[in-house]
């Protein structure tokens, strides 16, 4: 007797799925309530023999477990469904995820040489991208026939007119042109920029670029000066212990001029494919600002003096980063901008 009840709501049990949450507060009234069928099934199991009890106890057990499993699932399955319905949002599904942004590689150099600088008292100056051929080269001592001036370096944007030629600048030493032009000294500033050249674009060339200018003119100011001020740049940025070195070199606007060396920032002066195997990398040109770059700023060049230097930020970059194709920095690939994350906002 007790058995076929049993087999018959077992039968009815396995057969029962619902995603209705009434229809299941249904069930478990019918099956687990207090006056539900299986504490009924234990009140009548108390009345049975006991070969019976034998037989029959792991069976009642069994069955109570049954029922008590298929209310837990289908309720999981209810609740999942409900929210889902409800908002119209699944809350299973994966998030979306948050991306932070990333700063440019030469955003990055181009701020810790300015910091580095900042804590010499070196401020920030900038000029227009579009100058003149006074600003650019004439009032920096180019002569007329200087081949830089030639087409095959400068994008003209205008030849000759009022204010001779227009042209995208080819350096940032035309703003110190339009500070000194501007001001009195003492000058102590540093010139970030985008500067122009006509060349092919490749993986070492690229038709624009950026540079960090320096100009400091005061009294008395000399190439120990000059040395101390980059040999102190160099161990900020490159770490202390970087060497440096200066070859001599020529500039219209400096004289005496140099190009400054440091030991190579990849292999530490062993020997590389970034230092060609010399262990040593160019980073800038350096000089004494030349007394015509000064009389033709009306800056008093018997009494004042300076010195001033500039450097390319990608090839900075490449050495802090060994970013080897300059066409990277312009190109805007998100998976290679993403390596360039920073905690500085
Ligand atoms: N203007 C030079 C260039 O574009 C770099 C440079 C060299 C700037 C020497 C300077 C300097 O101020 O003193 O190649």
């Amino acid at each position: 007797m007790l058995q076929d009840k049993i087999t018959q709501y077992t039968a009815e049990i396995n057969a029962f799925s619902t995603a209705n949450a009434d229809e299941l507060e249904q069930f478990r009234i019918k099956f687990l309530g207090t006056k539900g069928i299986i504490k009924d099934i234990f009140d009548e199991f108390k009345a049975v023999s006991p070969e019976e009890k034998r037989s029959l106890g792991k069976v009642l057990n069994e069955f109570k477990q049954l029922a008590e499993a298929k209310y837990q699932t289908l309720k999981e399955q209810s609740e999942v469904a409900d929210t889902s319905t409800d908002s119209g949002l699944d809350l299973t599904l994966p998030g979306e995820g948050f991306e932070v942004g990333s700063r440019h590689p030469l955003a990055l150099v181009r701020r810790e040489i300015i910091e580095i600088f900042n804590k010499l008292g070196f401020v920030v100056a900038e000029g227009p991208e579009i100058e003149d051929d006074w600003h650019n080269f004439s009032a920096l001592n180019f002569p007329e026939e200087h081949p830089a001036r030639d087409m095959q370096d400068t994008f003209f944007i205008r030849k000759g007119g009022e204010n001779g030629d227009i042209a995208l600048r080819t350096h940032t030493s035309s703003v110190q042109v339009r500070m000194m032009e501007a001001g009195k000294p003492p000058f102590r500033a540093i010139m970030p920029g985008r500067v122009y050249r006509n060349e092919a674009i490749s993986a070492r060339a690229h038709c624009f670029f950026h540079q960090v200018e320096g100009l400091y003119v005061d009294e008395n100011v000399s190439f120990a000066d000059l040395k101390q001020t980059l040999f102190y740049f160099v161990q900020e940025l490159y770490g202390e212990g970087t060497k440096v070195r200066f070859r001599p070199s020529y500039f219209p606007f400096t004289e005496p001029s140099a190009e400054m060396d440091i030991s190579c920032t990849i292999c530490k002066g062993d020997g590389c494919q970034m230092c060609k195997h010399s262990g040593w990398v160019e980073i800038l040109g350096c000089g004494m600002v030349d007394p015509n770059v000064l009389d033709n700023c009306n800056i008093d060049s018997k009494k004042y003096s300076g010195f001033a230097f500039g450097m390319g930020i990608e090839r900075i970059a490449n050495l802090k980063f060994e970013i080897k194709d300059l066409r990277l920095f312009s190109e805007n690939d998100a998976r290679f901008l993403k390596q360039y994350k920073t905690s500085l906002i």
